[in-house]
């Protein structure tokens, strides 16, 4: 916490919380981790968590619980219909979004697959700051076409502009003067952004946008998955709301909107999603929906106890010592690889640390995935697992050609409250032993290539002998450590 003083040495994240349930984790030595990967396809999805030591894949679903959400799940009333475990959660909704309409899902996605379904038209646009892999998804099943109108800035791995999720307003008027606004089926905000290095956006940028859609008619939709830490973020870094509390933040920002869902998963740390509407008829045929892909509409597809803890979360976004945890964390990781160094995505997101792959290994080419292979070698070396956030989690085009992405990326995603100072110190270690080390790290190639998501499932092989060179390298520095 920023306002606790160190007098003797370097102040240092502070957690405000302490841990009374812990799981143990395993490193592997480092030649059982070369078998683990062979196995696995050069795929981290595809390796057991027997085989992690740090699971940084994602922090969706894995930030650590509180007592009180656990406590929650016990009371939940288990009824298929009219459960009042529903309607503490809608209550919560209510109050924290002040939006009247309230449809629980099983996760994010599928609040996605729900709005794409209603609110698209084949041929339609939708417009938004950055895609997340899964509303693009969604976007293209409803045969829509997606515009990305992310501020330019925000391509810029090396910046220090504070919210490099904006949205380019001058870019959502041409659209909408382009195609009309008929034509465009919503505007989504995501906030703050997955993609490209877990970047804020302003509030500023956010009532602007709605300014627009407004004047046009344009339906305005908020991805709230990742606003935890957005919130954070715009009281730290925005002078206007410097001396706002975090629910009046939270409350100016959703007024601006006519939709917002969201990943329970990530905003509230437990399971599920939801999607609320200001609007009663989006609202219904959404509703109508509901029982034949999630479930009845006070379950939504996930357990009841879920529906509770999802609750209990949604309150803990409007606490500061919660929400600062993850954006402080990376903001020291970042900083200590910094100082080694090593090219990362600055300024300091949320939801993880983000290595950037294309300064890490410049001699790779993007058809051999410098995000993935910077992925496999620091797994090798460490143990470690993040998410490729790059060309491989494009999928090809409709002619089978490449899209390469603008950033490529390896994400560390730091779970809230799940990892320790230490962890962050080994981590910064490794990554800058392999940083040192880099010309031994040379690209993949597809063995298998799914047509859809193909970074879930999809199997690869390096394009020589480069990781028998460097897991050499390793054993002859790093000696009989694991
Ligand atoms: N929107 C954003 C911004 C997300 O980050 C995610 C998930 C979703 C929607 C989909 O939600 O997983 O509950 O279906 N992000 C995860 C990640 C998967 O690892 O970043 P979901």
């Amino acid at each position: 916490m920023k306002e606790i003083k160190f007098l003797y040495q370097k102040a240092v994240p502070l957690e405000m919380h302490k841990a009374r349930i812990i799981q143990k984790i395993n490193l592997l030595p480092v030649d059982e981790r070369v078998k683990a990967n062979q196995k696995a396809g050069n795929n981290a999805h595809l390796l057991k968590t027997s085989q992690v030591f740090l699971d940084m894949l994602t922090d969706s679903g894995t930030n650590a619980m509180i007592d009180r959400q656990l406590g929650a799940m016990m009371e939940a009333d288990d009824a298929y219909a009219g459960s009042a475990s529903f309607d503490k959660l809608d209550a919560k909704v209510r109050e924290l979004f002040g939006i009247d309409y309230f449809v629980p899902a099983h996760q994010g996605r599928a609040c996605e697959h729900l709005l794409c379904r209603v609110l698209i038209k084949p041929g339609m646009t939708v417009a938004m700051n950055h895609h997340f892999t899964t509303t693009k998804g969604h976007v293209k099943l409803a045969k829509g076409e997606l515009a990305e109108l992310l501020k330019e800035e925000g391509w810029n791995a090396r910046s220090s502009c504070p919210f490099k999720g904006d949205m380019d307003l001058e870019k959502l008027g041409q659209l909408i003067m382009e195609k009309g606004p008929e034509q465009i089926a919503f505007v989504r905000m995501e906030a703050g952004t997955n993609l490209i290095g877990g970047q804020p956006v302003s509030y500023e940028n956010i009532r602007q946008v709605g300014k627009i859609c407004r004047k046009h008619g344009i339906k305005y939709m908020l991805d709230a998955s990742l606003l935890s830490d957005n919130l954070y973020f715009i009281k730290e870094r925005e002078e206007s709301c410097r001396r706002m509390s975090i629910r009046d933040i939270m409350k100016k920002i959703c007024a601006c909107f006519d939709i917002i869902y969201f990943s329970g998963r990530k905003l509230t740390s437990s399971r599920g999603g939801g999607i609320a509407f200001r609007n009663e008829d989006d609202y219904i045929k959404v509703r109508n929906l509901l029982p034949v892909y999630e479930g009845f509409l006070t379950y939504g597809g996930i357990s009841v106890r879920e529906i509770e803890s999802m609750a209990v979360g949604l309150e803990e976004t409007l606490d500061e010592n919660f929400i600062c945890q993850g954006p402080i964390f990376i903001e020291e990781m970042t900083n200590l690889l910094l100082q080694n160094q090593v090219p990362v995505v600055t300024p300091p997101g949320g939801l993880g640390v983000h290595l950037d792959a294309t300064r890490f290994l410049p001699n790779i080419p993007q058809s051999q995935y410098p995000a993935a292979a910077l992925h496999v070698a620091l797994y090798l070396c460490s143990g470690i697992r993040g998410t490729e956030r790059g060309s491989l989690s494009e999928d090809r085009d409709e002619n089978g050609k490449e899209v390469y992405a603008k950033m490529d990326l390896l994400r560390l995603a730091l779970p809230r409250r799940v990892f320790s100072l230490s962890h962050i110190h080994f981590a910064v270690d490794r990554i800058t032993w392999l940083y040192k080390n880099r010309e031994l790290v040379h690209g993949l190639r597809f063995e298998e290539e799914p047509e859809t998501l193909r970074f879930f499932f999809g199997r690869l092989l390096p394009v020589d002998d480069w990781q028998k060179k460097l897991v050499d390298k390793f054993k002859e520095d790093f000696g009989d450590s694991l």
